[in-house]
């Protein structure tokens, strides 16, 4: 025997090497089962030979048993198979497929196309940098083709194409694709697409999907899959200014201090000088830390450990930034939002408000307008409902760093989050920042809040009555304010009945309206506070958030939570303004209490008025814990 023969393996490696250099095209399918969509993604994982012989088998065992299609294969059953398999994970609600050819990979996006598709397409589509909108080419343009464009373009996808399928059914008809092709042009033309390209084909039959069809030799343009691995797509990040959003501070021991994340976009190398986009303090990078040892370069999509020359402060969700193209740093933004919540959004109402690593409390403060996804009007809106998407303003409690999402996608979208329940409620991209928050700095004032309660005698505070309509709130509080102010303390008294004869003329009882009416008396509550008053504020307030919220603009302390908790029978059974047997005839809708909610407090300060108590017992317990809580101390509590 000689020597083991040689092998060569460079045609091996040059294999290998070709698929790692091929580029990665990201896309989403859109559409619902009807138009073909699985049948499509079907049809692409098996003609490019990436289903596996088991699932093959089964396929054609499972086409026998439910097909559609009489003998040949349903390919919809491999997707939908799929499908099925992974609803079983939950939560994931968008499928990634990954498939390949000789000139590129792919990995599709497919969304669900049923009730939820606004929220399960900006999941899909927020990665993606093309769309392949089905169309039926027996129904042509349909209401839900309009919709799925306009969220395509929301999204920032600038390459489309527009999949005439089933056109086997109308006799490979150049007319019908003509027809089709040229009223979609004409509706998408103001959607600012860099490529639309419409292909005829059949998915079930395969025609013009992987190869040209015999069938339609009228049509000279490129088949599916020769259009996906042709089509350029400018999507170099590292093109872009470097962003770091930092995940976590890695300090494993004294010595070693790293921040680590994946790079939004750019590039970094050793010795670069990088700024914190919040603070604006700058330092130099000193190492590019990774599992594979130190690099001298890295760039978008790679996730890095940076160490630094300087000890600055960083904190997760800061972002390390090129000093000379930064983001915007402000409170108040524009942006489009896609509302994903049964609950409609409400203007006023806090929410957590997620951007890159970083979440702070915010609120929307304006509707712009919402859009009419079937027909691109602008609509005035107080509110939005599950899948609709408008134009908004938001004001968050703290500065953050973004950019436009035109700019980038990666710093430029954000999410909304429930404060309690930790679901998504949408999701957002950023336009552009609030000139007028820009302008507008803190002034700072000589005299202060404890000097204006110091010179009265008392700490500021906010007794706040919350309680249902003919809970007795305004009795008890006069009361309170009657004795506070025998003794000489300064006082105000906000009252819902008054504030909305005044300042709050303008709002109803809607929630939103109920949402807006306690914000705006938060904020004045607020002013009252730093004029060093002890303001008592009788409001129905029925919900938890806005009475947080309230909490939350004051200093610790500073928020007396009051439930005046008289049950619904004994203040219907009262009934003093007699609005509660109006509410009973339906001549007052949202009553609170019988057809509009009121959340009791979970934690309040003080009960007042449950079992019986009378409201000159109650004001004095209120009044005695004041007292004894420190509120109204006997000497002067500052000199100025
Ligand atoms: S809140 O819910 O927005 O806090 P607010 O305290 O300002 O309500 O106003 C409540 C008062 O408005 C009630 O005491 C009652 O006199 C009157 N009112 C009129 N319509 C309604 C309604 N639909 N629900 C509750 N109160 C109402």
């Amino acid at each position: 025997m000689g020597a083991p023969e040689k092998i060569d393996t460079s045609v091996f490696t040059e294999y290998l090497a070709t698929h790692e250099k091929k580029s990665l095209l990201r896309f989403l399918t859109c559409g619902s089962v009807d138009d073909g969509k699985s049948t499509l993604i079907g049809r692409l994982l098996y003609d490019t030979k990436l289903i596996f012989e088991d699932q093959l088998a089964g396929l054609e065992k499972d086409s026998k048993r439910f097909g559609t299609v009489g003998e040949e294969i349903d390919l919809a059953l491999l997707v939908d198979g799929l499908q099925a398999e992974r609803e079983q994970g939950i939560t994931i609600d968008v499928a990634y497929r990954f498939f390949t050819t000789e000139k590129r990979k792919f990995i599709v996006a497919d969304t669900p196309g049923h009730e939820q598709y606004t929220r399960n397409m900006a999941t899909g589509a927020s990665n993606s940098d093309l769309a392949v909108i089905l169309i039926d080419a027996r129904k042509g343009i349909l209401p839900q083709t309009r919709r799925h464009s306009f969220i395509v373009s929301l999204l920032g996808i600038k390459h489309v194409i527009l999949a005439v399928n089933k056109i086997d059914l109308m006799d490979y008809s150049q007319a019908v694709y003509d027809q089709i092709t040229a009223d979609y042009r004409a509706f998408a033309a103001d959607f600012g697409f860099e490529t639309l390209v419409s292909i005829p084909l059949s998915a079930r039959f395969g025609d013009n999907v992987l190869d040209r069809s015999e069938n339609l030799n009228w049509y000279d343009g490129p088949t599916l899959v020769e259009h996906l691995e042709t089509v350029e797509i400018d999507r170099d990040e590292t093109q872009k200014p470097f962003r770091l959003p930092v995940q976590w501070v890695n300090r494993p021991n004294l010595n070693f201090r790293g921040f680590s994340g994946t790079i939004a976009s750019g590039t970094v190398r050793p010795g670069d000088e990088i700024v914190v986009a919040n603070s604006g303090k700058s330092s130099r990078v000193k190492s590019i830390v990774t599992y594979d040892g130190d690099l001298p370069v890295a760039g978008a999509d790679q996730a890095v450990t940076l160490t630094l020359e300087d000890e600055i402060d960083i904190s997760r969700g800061d972002i390390l930034t090129a000093p000379d193209a930064r983001p915007e740093v402000c409170e108040q933004f524009q942006a489009s939002l896609i509302w994903m919540n049964e609950e409609e959004l409400l203007p006023g109402r806090p929410y957590l408000l997620k951007i890159g690593a970083k979440t702070v409390s915010a609120t929307i403060t304006e509707i712009r307008y919402k859009t009419d996804v079937n027909s691109f009007e602008k609509l005035a809106a107080k509110t939005l409902k599950l899948n609709e998407v408008a134009t908004v303003l938001i004001a968050t409690q703290a500065p953050i760093a973004f950019d436009p999402y035109a700019d980038n996608k990666a710093t430029g979208a954000f999410i909304l989050i429930d404060r309690i329940s930790n679901l998504t409620l949408g999701a957002g991209m950023v336009d552009h920042a609030l000139r007028r928050a820009t302008n507008v700095h803190w002034q700072a004032l000589e005299v202060s809040k404890a000097a204006r309660a110091g010179i009265k005698r008392q700490k500021p505070a906010v007794l706040w009555f919350t309680g249902l309509s003919g809970a007795g709130k305004s009795t008890i509080a006069n009361l309170v304010e009657k004795k506070l102010l025998s003794l000489g303390y300064h006082t105000t008294l906000l009252d819902g009945d008054n504030v909305r004869h005044g300042l709050n003329k303008d709002l109803g009882f809607s929630d939103a309206d109920r949402v807006e009416n306690i914000r705006r008396v938060a904020e004045v509550s607020k002013l009252m506070t730093e004029a060093g008053l002890i303001t008592l504020v009788s409001f129905i307030s029925p919900f938890r958030a806005e009475r947080r919220l309230a909490r939350e603009l004051l200093e610790a302390g500073e928020f007396v939570e009051i439930h005046v908790a008289t049950p619904l029978e004994v203040a219907e059974a009262r009934d003093v303004k007699g609005l509660y047997k109006k509410a009973r005839a339906g001549e007052i809708p949202n009553f609170t209490g019988i057809d509009s909610p009121y959340e009791a407090p979970e934690n309040p300060e003080i009960v007042v008025a449950a079992n019986g108590e009378a409201p000159d017992v109650a004001a004095e317990r209120i009044f005695a814990w004041l007292y004894e809580e420190g509120y109204l101390p006997a000497e002067p509590t500052y000199v100025i």
